[in-house]
């Protein structure tokens, strides 16, 4: 354990808190699995915990039921297939107030609703933006309704409506001062989305996961950087200021595509943001060290008080992702290792979540102190030099594993996908598992073959033959 290196990295944390509040820390309770505490259980735990703002995705009425007079926040959801009901009709909205939202309130502290989840996140294997089932042109307008019915009994300004934004909603985001967002959604949904959010003087949510940046990237990111100790630093070259952390300069490519747009006053808060404490081999960086050292740090820096270099004087509010590890998600191994805790409530590793536990942590060693070991098997050797190889799908293995693992290479995992969408070069032959194919060979050569890159979680594999020997195989 590096015995200096910890307190004065707390130390610059405590100079620079000053000038401005403390940002709050709060979690995601995700329910996507089969062994969960009840949620009564779930309450006692997070009070023990001392963490007070919980977020949902849905209204699930015996979790809203057990929210009742704990003293904790709660933002809840209204989820994607219900946009079009509400951007539809307001009776739909109405009643959905009623029944999900006015039946629980005040006694479940409801601050917020999240209408909708990443609803502009490239979906399936596309790094361009589709939408199949026209779900964006119901965002704003499904959020005036919920607006509109939440006024109809004068809950409107106790209650913000928003919706949680992808950090993919934007074109580009490196330097953060040239952030932007994707040219053909400002118009038909951005733009609206943020006038909304000013008139009814509600927040943007955002989901930033500094872990997705630096697993693709990993030649290229520091890890010390992604996980908030101390490190070189970043200067952005648009404007000269510098960062320390990833996740700042994540969320200031949003406030500079905010600002573009002449939406400066909009204020935002990280409604998702996390590291897994397991992932597959080529999930560069996932471990317990490093999930403890980016939680951990990251309530320090939250609760430090500063914003980010843009802002200096906002605060951040942030959500946890999350409480649990949650059994039944789908995709690669590290959607299924996000928690804080196993379902047993047992710790998957020792974090303050308070000020008053970030303060005793300051004096104390503490288990992100001790987490300080550099990441082991992420950086892997190159495979054998002698000749070159590529990366396959691997027949048989079922269709839905194979979707998610293309998912995943081209969506966060960053490889060219843009060959095999409809008209264009490598479309043909049209099957799953020759796109799967194409798109890991990508991630693979992007990888320079190191080791660990072409897994998929069991759904890849090298070949020392040509691909397109597979690709064209019909
Ligand atoms: C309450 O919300 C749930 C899920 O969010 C939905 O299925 C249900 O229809 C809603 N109730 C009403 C009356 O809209
Ligand atoms: C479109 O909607 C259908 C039916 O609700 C759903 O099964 C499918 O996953 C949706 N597709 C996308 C890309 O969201
Ligand atoms: C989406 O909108 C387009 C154009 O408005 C329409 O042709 C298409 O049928 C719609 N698709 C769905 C699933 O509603
Ligand atoms: C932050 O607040 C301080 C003190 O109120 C003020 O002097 C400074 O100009 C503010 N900075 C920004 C970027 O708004
Ligand atoms: C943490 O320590 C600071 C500085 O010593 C003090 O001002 C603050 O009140 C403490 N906060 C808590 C919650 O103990």
């Amino acid at each position: 354990m590096p015995p200096l290196a910890f307190p004065f990295f707390l130390l610059l944390i405590s100079l620079s808190a000053s000038s401005s509040e403390a940002g709050s820390i709060g979690i995601n309770y995700g329910r996507v699995a089969n062994d969960l505490p009840t949620p009564a259980k779930v309450v006692e735990l997070l009070k023990t915990q001392g963490l007070n703002r919980v977020k949902l995705y849905d209204t699930e009425a015996t979790v809203l039921s057990a929210f009742a007079n704990s003293g904790i926040k709660v933002v809840v959801a209204m989820p994607n297939e219900l946009l079009s009901n509400a951007a539809a009709d307001k009776s739909f909205t109405d009643a959905w107030v009623q029944a999900n939202i006015s039946k629980y309130y005040p006694a479940t502290q409801i601050e917020a609703i999240a209408v909708g989840n990443e609803v502009l996140k490239p979906s399936l294997w596309a790094t361009v933006f589709v939408d199949p089932n026209n779900t964006t042109k119901f965002l704003v307008p499904a959020m005036k309704n919920v607006h509109a019915s939440l006024a109809k009994q004068n809950l409107h300004t106790a209650i913000k409506v928003s919706s949680p934004l992808a950090l993919s909603a934007l074109q580009s985001s490196f330097p953060a001062s040239s952030g932007s967002f994707k040219a053909e959604l400002v118009e038909p949904v951005i733009k609206p989305l943020l006038e909304f959010l000013r008139q009814t003087g509600s927040y943007l949510m955002l989901n930033a996961y500094p872990f997705f940046a630096y697993a693709a990237n990993a030649d290229k990111i520091s890890l010390d950087y992604a996980l908030f100790k101390e490190n070189a630093g970043v200067v952005d070259s648009g404007n000269g200021l510098k960062y320390s952390n990833l996740l700042d300069a994540q969320i200031d490519a949003v406030f500079a595509a905010m600002s573009a747009l002449q939406y400066d006053d909009v204020g935002v808060a990280v409604s998702e943001t996390g590291w897994p404490s397991v992932g597959d081999s080529n999930e560069v960086g996932a471990s317990p060290e490093n999930a403890a050292s980016y939680n951990g740090n990251l309530v320090k820096r939250v609760l430090s008080g500063s914003g980010t270099p843009l802002k200096p004087n906002a605060s951040l509010d942030v959500f946890l992702f999350a409480l649990f590890n949650e059994n039944q998600k789908t995709g690669p191994t590290s959607e299924r290792n996000y928690g804080l805790f196993y379902p047993s409530e047992k710790k998957v590793y020792d974090i303050p979540l308070t000020a008053e536990e970030v303060n005793a942590s300051s004096s104390t060693p503490s288990a992100v102190q001790k987490s300080q070991v550099p990441v082991s098997g992420g950086e892997a050797s190159t495979t054998s030099s002698s000749g070159q190889t590529w990366c396959v799908a691997s027949g048989g293995y079922s269709e839905e594993k194979l979707k998610d693992a293309l998912d995943y290479a081209c969506g966060e995992g960053g490889a060219d996908c843009t060959p095999i969408q409809p008209g264009a070069t490598c479309y043909n032959p049209n099957t799953l598992e020759a796109h799967a194919s194409y798109a890991f060979n990508s991630y693979y050569q992007k990888k320079a073959r190191a080791s660990g890159t072409c897994n998929f979680g069991g759904a890849a594999y090298v070949v020392t033959q040509p691909p397109s020997k597979f690709l064209s195989k019909v």
